[in-house]
């Protein structure tokens, strides 16, 4: 029986879609559901495109309620029973309570090579730390942010003439390779990590 995915996302969803394109033939996992904290969002119509069941939950009337907001995330969730849930470019910060419930079977692709730059704004921030070497990481996501085990990493050279822009867009390719090798991984049981050359 395949191991049932969520996808979490909030915005264009390319990591989503790296995700679901790779989920065929003996790939252990297949996509659930595609969740995002908005209505608006192109990866959600992108989903459908792909037969994926989406849903929406509107994070905006919650305001500072986070656990509001998490009450009605956990609804399409609950109904799909995922057994692993990723966050692809989702963009909301999620409490210890709601990770609890997935501990160990939610992951996350993070724009950097943690531990360095946790948080925004990673290629600038490796641009100004002066990093010869960038990229992107796939944690399990605990409560604290970006700060669970990690899966995989897949690196580059940065170059002397990188913007923050070419920097992301040359990380984004890499993640699109490094997460769906790790949920394969994953997915079948193994934890052990991958680092991408
Ligand atoms: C990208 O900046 C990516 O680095 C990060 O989330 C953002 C959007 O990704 N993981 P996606 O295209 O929505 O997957």
């Amino acid at each position: 029986m395949a191991a049932r995915v969520a996808i979490l996302v909030s915005g264009g969803g390319s990591n989503m879609l790296a995700l679901i394109d790779s989920m065929t033939g003996d790939h252990p996992a297949r996509p659930a559901l595609v969740l995002s904290n908005d209505p608006a969002a192109p990866a959600l119509a992108r989903a459908q495109a792909r037969g994926v069941t989406v849903a929406a939950v509107d994070h905006r009337p919650y305001g500072a309620d986070r656990a509001a907001f998490e009450a009605q995330l956990l609804r399409p969730l609950m109904a799909v029973r995922p057994d692993i849930v990723c966050l692809a470019g989702f963009m909301r910060v999620l409490t210890g309570e709601f990770v609890a419930r997935w501990q160990g079977r939610m992951l996350n692709i993070h724009p950097s090579l943690l531990p360095l730059h946790k948080g925004l704004h990673t290629h600038r921030r490796a641009l100004q730390a002066g990093d010869t070497e960038h990229g992107c990481s796939v944690h399990e996501v605990t409560a604290a942010l970006d700060d669970g085990p990690i899966l995989g990493q897949a690196r580059l050279q940065v170059q002397p003439d990188d913007t923050a822009e070419t920097l992301a867009a040359r990380v984004l390719t890499l993640e699109h390779r490094l997460y769906p090798a790790v949920l394969r991984r994953f997915a079948g049981g193994d934890r052990t990590r991958l680092d991408l050359v």
